[in-house]
């Protein structure tokens, strides 16, 4: 990676946004935190936005808040999904795939993380893993075709915890049956969804697919992220190192640069550059080997179609 800022001296902002009129995303967990954002910064440019998540009253009120700013005319549409249920993933696909003819992208955003204690999905993976990883694992291999269809794009939103905790994906107890720590089931969540994004390109490149992934991280940024399900000590933590953090729509950022910028290329990771890569300008962040391991993304691919019933090999 070369020391310039591919995006210039100040890094990617808006600014460098086109208009994305007759373009559709569909981002997970649109209505809060990064994810509210990007929803908010593609509406202004013009973009239709399916808004995936699991409450339908929060989600109607950030649908309200950013027409209320937009205007009445602003495309957005509400699907439920609930990435905890494998069941309610495919629901959501289908309504997803009749609703839009055309995904220009899709935006894997929502997540949960350093939940306090063990807790299991309905179809018994570790929450984390199951939330982060394999329901948005199931709902890129379902709305795959369309993407393809459409020239489109796929975004995993990772995290700099991806080099924290273990460092590593643990094969031999993916639910963290031996000794459960929030924060080490979080980080190997995170990793598993960059992992899978990073061999999806490999995959991609293979088979010549005319689709594109990218992987972005927001740095630290204010949000609803952990302030339900964390314990008490994070809680007070994140609290604490909240005016370090920059804001939600600064953690957005890095989101609607992987749809807007064209010739980005693969192997790469958006996201703040400064302060440890948790703030500030907005380029390229440094990417560890070990989220690039080929051998470790094979084997998670394979688990992961396994655990969600799905035979994906794009
Ligand atoms: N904030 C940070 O400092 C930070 C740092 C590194 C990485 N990230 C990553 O950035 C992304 C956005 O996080 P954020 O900070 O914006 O968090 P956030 O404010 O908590 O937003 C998360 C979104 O995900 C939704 N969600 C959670 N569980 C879901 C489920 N089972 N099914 C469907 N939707 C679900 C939430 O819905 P509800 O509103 O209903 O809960 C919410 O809309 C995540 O991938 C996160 O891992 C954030």
């Amino acid at each position: 990676m070369s020391n310039a800022n591919p995006f210039g001296a100040q890094g990617w902002t808006p600014e460098r946004m086109s208009s994305h009129e007759g373009k559709t995303y569909v981002i997970t967990g649109a209505n809060a935190g990064a994810g509210y954002e990007a929803a908010r910064l593609l509406a202004w440019h013009g973009a239709e936005i399916i808004m995936a998540s699991r409450n339908p009253t929060k989600v109607d009120t950030a649908i309200t808040a950013i027409k209320n700013e937009v205007g009445s005319d602003a495309k957005l549409t509400r699907i439920d999904l609930d990435l905890a249920s494998l069941k309610s993933v495919r629901a959501a696909a289908e309504q997803i795939l009749a609703k839009v003819p055309q995904i220009d992208g899709l935006v894997c955003n929502a997540a949960i993380a350093q939940v306090a204690k063990q807790e299991l999905t309905e179809d018994g993976f570790e929450s984390q893993l199951g939330v982060n990883h394999y329901g948005h694992f199931l709902l890129c291999g379902l709305l795959y075709e369309r993407v393809k269809a459409s020239k489109g794009r796929i975004v995993v939103v990772g995290s700099m915890g991806y080099q924290m905790g273990t460092k590593r994906i643990p094969f031999e107890d993916m639910n963290w049956d031996g000794k459960y720590n929030p924060m080490n089931a979080y980080c190997a969540s995170k990793l598993a969804q960059m992992m899978f994004a990073y061999e999806l390109q490999r995959r991609v490149q293979a088979v010549g697919d005319d689709i594109e992934v990218h992987v972005c991280h927001p740095g630290a940024a204010r949000t609803e992220l952990s302030k339900e399900e964390a314990n008490l000590v994070t809680k007070i933590l994140f609290k604490i190192m909240s005016p370090l953090a920059q804001s939600a729509e600064k953690g957005s950022w890095p989101e609607a640069l992987c749809l807007n910028e064209d010739g980005l290329q693969p192997g790469r990771f958006y996201g703040p550059t400064q302060r440890a890569n948790m703030v500030g300008i907005i380029g390229e962040t440094d990417l560890q080997d070990h989220a690039l391991d080929q051998e470790v993304a094979a084997r998670l691919w394979a688990l992961s179609e396994e655990q969600t019933g799905l035979a994906w090999s794009p």
